[in-house]
């Protein structure tokens, strides 16, 4: 890795949208760390970039496992010195495996488990890799979230996923107000319908398409937009 090669982290790197984020970053020529919580899986998706020539790397990460997070700064402490990029990626949408979808039944047990992937695991992620930035003053954070966690035309159903995706556009605001003045910039994205495992089979997007927003926010100059929430690189309501 050459000194200004930058640094990009995903998390949930193992298959789509995260894989397809790694992808196209590396292809940018950023030095990628793959992250997956399955070792294998993310092993597996890691040789497959590097079969294209890609500059990929896999490390071991469950987003709500604190000393998972940890033990990543620690790793990128010591192999890179530096981290430029957080695409916080990984995500669940459990509500309808829960056989229901109205708020009238919603369990909490599966609004704590999807908040505590879709958001505390953004958090925790994201305050172990945030020294690493700060030390560089250089930083790109990019929370995938959904539209819908939109307030501005917030819908019923599925309120474990969408009240998950509210809270993670808050983190993204909060982090951006408290990392004014730096040049860490901290932006929301939604990647639309997009066929993955999550998104489903009769989504319009591809991948490669799904991704165009979050890799834009990824690689954004100095001075770029921080605080917003994006989707088709254009601004979008809360
Ligand atoms: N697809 C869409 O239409 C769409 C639309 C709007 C927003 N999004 C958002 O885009 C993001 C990616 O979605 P996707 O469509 O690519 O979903 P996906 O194919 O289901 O992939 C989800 C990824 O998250 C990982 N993950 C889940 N829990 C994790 C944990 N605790 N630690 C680490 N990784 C974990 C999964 O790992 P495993 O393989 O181990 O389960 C997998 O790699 C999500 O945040 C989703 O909410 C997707």
């Amino acid at each position: 890795m050459s000194t200004t090669q930058k640094v990009a982290v995903v998390t949930g790197g193992n298959r789509g949208l995260g894989f397809e984020t790694s992808r196209q970053l590396a292809k940018k020529g950023y030095q990628v760390i793959l992250t997956s919580r399955d070792e294998a899986k993310g092993q597996a998706a890691a040789e497959k970039l590097q079969a294209e020539g890609l500059d990929v790397i896999f490390h071991l990460l469950d987003v709500t496992n604190h000393e998972s997070s940890k033990q990543l700064a620690e790793f990128i402490r010591q192999q890179f010195g530096k981290v430029d990029v957080l695409v916080n990626n990984a995500g669940i949408y459990i509500d309808d495996q829960a056989g229901e979808n109205s708020i009238f039944d919603a369990k909490i047990d599966i609004l704590e488990q999807t908040i505590e992937t879709n958001v505390y695991g953004a958090l925790q992620v994201t305050q172990a890799l945030i020294p690493l930035m700060n030390e560089n003053n250089y930083g790109r954070i990019v929370n995938v979230s959904s539209g819908m966690g939109q307030l501005h035309d917030m819908d019923g159903g599925s309120p474990a996923y969408r009240i998950s995706k509210t809270a993670l556009n808050a983190l993204t605001r909060i982090f951006a107000s408290e990392l004014k003045g730096t040049n860490i910039l901290v932006n929301s994205v939604c990647p639309g319908w997009v066929k993955t495992d999550l998104g489903g089979a009769k989504a319009p997007r591809t991948p490669e398409q799904g991704v165009d927003t979050i890799v834009w926010l990824a690689t954004a100059a100095d001075g770029s937009a921080t605080g917003g929430f994006f989707r088709d690189r254009q601004p979008i309501n809360w």
